[in-house]
C-alpha cells in the first residue's frame, strides 16, 4: 500500500477559514485525510516484494529487495512547522463550529441551511474527524509528536500492530536520535513478524520444544522508540497463546527522554501489570560504553538473553566495540547442558549511509568471520552472517517522484562454534 503524498503545507493545501462553508463535504473529507496522514499517520512497515537472499559472507549486493514506506524529509519538516500547526488548529475550530451550525439546523428541519451542505458524508462524521484531529494537534508536547501505528503481516501468526510514537529531538541533541524510529527499526521488526523463527521466537511452537522450562530472555540495544522490542513482544504473545511459554523482554536506552518516550509506548501497547501474563516487556537504561566496567550488572540484565536485537546502532567510531562487550556479558553462552537448543543469536540490522561507511565497516573490523576463528581459540564472538537488503524508499516533493534505493545490512552475530 503506497502512502498517499503530503504535498503542500496546510496553508495552501487547506480550503480558506473563510471559505469552508462552499465546499462539498467530499472536499472537506480529503482536507481531514491529508490533516490525519501528515498529524496522525498510520504507516505500513516495509515489505518484502522480492527474496533471494544468499545467507553467507560475501552474498551478492541485491539479495533481498524490499519496500520502505519511509517518510520523506519535507513531511516532517512540515510536521514539525508551529505555524502549520497552530494554523491547522484553527482551521479544524472553525470547521467543527461550521459542523455544529449545520447540525443544528438539521436538527431543526431548517433544511435551506442543511442543503446548501451537500456531499454524501454527514456532518457528523465530519464533525468527529476534526474534533479527534483538534486534540491531537492541540495537545501539550504536540509540535513534532506523531504517534504511528505500524501494521505487519504473516500468514502464520496474523496481522501485528504496533503504535509507537516519536518525540521531537530535544534541542537538536544528536544524542537525542533515538527520539525516532528509524528505517533498520522498520525493516527488523517486519522481518521478526514475517520469519519469527529465524530470530528464535517461532521455536516455542516447535513439537519437540524443551525451551519452556524457563523464559526466553529477549533484549533491545538502542531500543529509542521501541518498535522491534515491542514487536517481537507481540509475536511472541501470540505464540504463547498458542503454547504455554513465557518470555522476558528487555528494551534498553541511555537518554534520559528516549528511555521515558520507550516507557510510554510500552505502556500504550501493553496497558496494565507489565508482570502479568506470560511474556513481559519492560524498559531499562543501557549505556554501551559502560557496562563492561560495571562491576555488577543491575537485576534485569544480570541473566543472560537468548535473543538480542539492534536497529540502527552503529553510526560512530566505537559503537561496534562497546556493543562487542556488552554482548560478551550479555548473550548466552553456548553450553552442552542447557535444555534448550537454541544457539543465542545478535541480529543487527543498520543502514548503509554514505557518510559513515567507516563505522559500518567497524563491524568487520571488531568481529572474525566464524570460520575465520582457529579450532583451538577460545570462543569469542564472530559473524555467522551477512545479508544484503535493498528497499525502495519513495519520496514525494516539489510536484516530483521518485524512489531511492536504501541500502541496509542484516548481520547475525553469535558464540564461534569452533573453540
Ligand atoms: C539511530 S537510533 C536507533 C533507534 C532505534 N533502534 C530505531 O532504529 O528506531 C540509535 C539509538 O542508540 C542509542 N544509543 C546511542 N548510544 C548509546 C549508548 N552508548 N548506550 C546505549 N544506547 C545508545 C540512542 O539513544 C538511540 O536510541
Amino acid at each position: 500500500m503506497r502512502r498517499m503524498a503530503i504535498p503542500q503545507p496546510p496553508t495552501s493545501y487547506l480550503p480558506p477559514i473563510a471559505k469552508i462553508a462552499s465546499y462539498t463535504s467530499t472536499q472537506l473529507l480529503d482536507a481531514l485525510t491529508y490533516l490525519k496522514l501528515l498529524y496522525n499517520p498510520e504507516v505500513r512497515g516495509s515489505h518484502r516484494i522480492r527474496s533471494n537472499a544468499a545467507r553467507n559472507r560475501g552474498s551478492s549486493p541485491i539479495d533481498v529487495k524490499w519496500r520502505c514506506d519511509d517518510e520523506d524529509s519535507d513531511t516532517q519538516l512540515i510536521r514539525s512547522d508551529t505555524f502549520e500547526r497552530s494554523y491547522t488548529i484553527r482551521w479544524l475550530i472553525a470547521l467543527v463550529a461550521r459542523m455544529e451550525d449545520l447540525l443544528e439546523s438539521i436538527g431543526n428541519t431548517q433544511i435551506e441551511s442543511a442543503s446548501t451542505f451537500h456531499g454524501p458524508v454527514h456532518p457528523e462524521i465530519l464533525m468527529q474527524q476534526a474534533a479527534s484531529l483538534l486534540a491531537i494537534c492541540s495537545g501539550a508536547s504536540a509540535a513534532g509528536t506523531v504517534e504511528r501505528i505500524f501494521s505487519f503481516g504473516s500468514g502464520e501468526i496474523g496481522k501485528i500492530d504496533v503504535r509507537v510514537t516519536d518525540i521531537p529531538m530535544e534541542n537538536q541533541d544528536y544524542r537525542s536520535v533515538g527520539a525516532q524510529t528509524w528505517g533498520g527499526a522498520c525493516v527488523l521488526a517486519e522481518m521478526i513478524v514475517q520469519h519469527p523463527e529465524q530470530f528464535g521466537l517461532g521455536f516455542l511452537t516447535g513439537e519437540n520444544d524443551t525451551c519452556s522450562e524457563r523464559p526466553l530472555r529477549v533484549l533491545e540495544l538502542g531500543a529509542g522508540t521501541g518498535l522491534v522490542g515491542l514487536t517481537a513482544a507481540k509475536v511472541l504473545i501470540a505464540f504463547s497463546a498458542k503454547k504455554d511459554c513465557r518470555a522476558t523482554v528487555v528494551a534498553t536506552d541511555f537518554y534520559p527522554s528516549v528511555l521515558d518516550n520507550l516507557r510510554a509506548n510500552i505502556d500504550k501497547n501493553f496497558p496494565g501489570d507489565p508482570s502479568d501474563g506470560a511474556v513481559t516487556i519492560t524498559s531499562h537504561f543501557l549505556d554501551w560504553s559502560k557496562l563492561s566496567a560495571t562491576p555488577s550488572a543491575p537485576e534485569l540484565l544480570s541473566e543472560p538473553f537468548d535473543v538480542i536485537f539492534g536497529a540502527d546502532i552503529v553510526y560512530e567510531a566505537d559503537h561496534a566495540i562497546w556493543i562487542k562487550k556488552c554482548l560478551e556479558r550479555l548473550l548466552r553462552r553456548p553450553s552442552t547442558s542447557t535444555a534448550c537448543p537454541l544457539a543465542a543469536t545478535f541480529h543487527l540490522v543498520i543502514p548503509l549511509r554514505p557518510t559513515h561507511t567507516l563505522e559500518a565497516d567497524s563491524i568487520g573490523t571488531t568481529f572474525r568471520w566464524t570460520d575465520d576463528i582457529p579450532r583451538n581459540d577460545y570462543p569469542e564472538l564472530a559473524l555467522l552472517s551477512k545479508e544484503t537488503i535493498l528497499c525502495e524508499a519513495y519520496r514525494d516533493g516539489d510536484g516530483k517522484r521518485g524512489c531511492d534505493v536504501v541500502e541496509y545490512l542484516y548481520y547475525k552475530i553469535g558464540w564461534s562454534r569452533r573453540g
